[in-house]
């Protein structure tokens, strides 16, 4: 059996990661087996040293599409968590998935102007003060996903609520098994 990608692209501060950590025991649940690549971290790993000019963000994200297709085509579901800004980059990442499994893009849909507000990581005050060069949204252009398979606005919506969606999704696309229920 061949597992499939569930991409979440967005700003820094979407709530890419924070759903997807929604997401994740739903699908462990369904007894699949899961991955995730979290930009942050596959930063301090796969990517080590690489830095945020478009040629360093596209080999960031062609390395995490390569690794994530070859987990699918092993049968893994891999959730992927990267601002992936560039079209062009998300396109080759779904070009190399789907020669063995589905690819699902979430297009986290939170404006500049909130995730500047929540601003978790004091990132966006850096930013704005001029500290950070080449930041996504700010000094770094965020190409918007113009056909994913689920646009998610987050205003309003809980990171549960939002997962629920994603789950939702996932099941009109006849991605899930059903829940596997314990025994009494
Ligand atoms: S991507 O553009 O290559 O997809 P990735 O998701 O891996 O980015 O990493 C983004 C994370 O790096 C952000 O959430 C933030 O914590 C941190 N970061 C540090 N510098 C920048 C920057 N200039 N632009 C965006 N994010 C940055």
């Amino acid at each position: 059996m061949t597992g499939f990608v569930l991409w979440f692209t967005g700003l820094s501060g979407a709530g890419k990661t924070t759903i997807a950590n929604n997401v994740e025991p739903e699908l462990e649940r369904r007894g699949l087996v899961v991955d995730h690549l979290d930009g942050d971290i596959v930063r301090t790993h796969l990517s080590k040293g690489l830095g945020f000019s478009k040629e360093d963000r596209d080999t960031n994200i062609a390395r995490i599409g390569w690794v994530a297709s070859r987990l699918a085509r092993a049968g893994a579901v891999v959730i992927v968590s990267a601002i992936s800004p560039y079209e062009e980059l998300r396109r080759h990442a779904r070009s190399l998935v789907e020669q063995h499994a589905p690819f699902v893009e979430i297009f986290v849909d939170t404006s500049l102007e909130e995730c500047a507000r929540r601003d978790p990581k004091g990132l966006y005050a850096r930013a704005f003060a001029g500290e950070i060069e080449d930041f996504t949204g700010v000094s770094a252009p965020y190409e918007e996903p113009l056909d994913p398979e689920l646009r998610l606005e987050t205003a309003g919506r809980t990171p549960s609520e939002s997962a629920a969606a994603v789950i939702e999704r996932l099941e009109q696309l006849n991605l899930l098994p059903g829940r596997v229920e314990s025994e009494a």
